[in-house]
């Protein structure tokens, strides 16, 4: 718990599904782990517990998190690494590591990054259309809106958001924009009225507001390509767990663990025919919260777990 500007006590972000990660992981108390998404963290602590000699590497792309890590995290054992996961292979070169004892990612975004009006992540509250988890980065959910060309509005909304009337809201966007420039939320929501259904407006504008998300952040370009390098950075029988909050996250990292690629196409041995797996699923169902968890947590009730090890 920490005190914001108006003095009232706010938590940064309560860890999802974090015996389960955790105790997933195996932990060796002299190993060496990666929590690719740092946010308040809550998985890190857990994972530095269970360290004796070891080390932890922390992720995150967000600078709001470096405020954290005084919070309990041991800087003996602990790395703090202010950038895109993605580019984790370069960063343990950098620290003369080539493999580690485990990975964990609880993806998306943070409670503090969606509360936080200013970031623009929530449709709840007035502010810019931002939705950069990075603020170093240049491109904004505004941009998008007002500079994508049709067929890639479209593609985002659709793929991004499985929005059902993804046209019309298209059309809407690119006819409203030619009038004003769209920059804070009660415009847009403004704009796409028309398009909202009834009786389902939240779960509408929250579909819009994914895809937005999953594009300024590029999210699922970082989670394929972290899990791709994931399948040299781990050691033989080391382990990943991955926590999803949506089903085209959980779609790669089921395809990943499944057959070693995203598109979930079973790569065979040229030669001899056999099947080439990166992974041996540890768990082959989902591992979702129980009801107490959802009860305490209830921004954890969408989080799915994978654990795969490295074959
Ligand atoms: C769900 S929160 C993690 C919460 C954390 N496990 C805890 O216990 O507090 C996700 C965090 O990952 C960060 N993040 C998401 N995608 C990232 C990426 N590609 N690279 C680095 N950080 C990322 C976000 O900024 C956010 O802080």
């Amino acid at each position: 718990m920490k005190e914001d500007e108006k003095g009232a006590m706010t938590t940064y972000h309560v860890p999802a599904l974090l015996q389960e990660s955790i105790g997933g992981l195996n932990i060796k108390s002299d190993g060496i782990y990666l929590d690719l998404t740092f946010g308040g963290g809550g998985h890190s602590r857990e994972i530095l517990k269970h360290l004796d000699t070891g080390r932890l590497i922390g992720f995150d792309q967000d600078e709001d998190v470096l405020k954290n890590l005084s919070d309990g995290v041991d800087e003996e054992h602990f790395t703090f690494v202010n950038h895109n996961f993605k580019y984790m292979r370069h960063f343990l070169r950098y620290y003369g590591i080539e493999q580690v004892d485990g990975i964990l990612a609880d993806l998306g975004v943070s409670s503090h990054e969606f509360d936080e009006a200013e970031r623009g992540f929530s449709f709840r509250f007035e502010a810019a259309l931002d939705m950069r988890m990075n603020r170093r980065s240049d491109l904004k959910a505004s941009d998008i809106l007002n500079n994508y060309d049709r067929e890639a509005l479209l593609a985002i909304f659709r793929n991004y958001g499985e929005v059902e009337n993804a046209k019309y809201l298209t059309d809407t966007i690119i006819q409203g924009r030619t009038k004003n420039e769209i920059r804070m939320t009660g415009d847009f929501l403004q704009l796409i009225a028309p398009c909202i259904p009834k009786q389902k407006e939240k779960k509408y504008v929250a579909k819009v507001y994914q895809a937005l998300r999953i594009e300024v952040n590029k999210e699922l370009d970082a989670l394929s390509e972290m899990l791709q390098q994931s399948k040299d950075v781990l050691k033989t029988g080391a382990r990943i767990s991955v926590i999803t909050y949506h089903s085209l996250e959980d779609r790669i990292v089921k395809n990943v663990f499944k057959t070693g690629n995203i598109d979930g196409i079973e790569e065979k041995d040229p030669i001899y025919g056999h099947v080439k797996k990166a992974f041996e699923e540890v768990n082959r169902k989902v591992i979702t919260p129980s009801e107490e968890e959802i009860a305490l947590n209830p921004r954890a009730r969408s989080a799915k777990l994978r654990i795969a090890e490295k074959k």
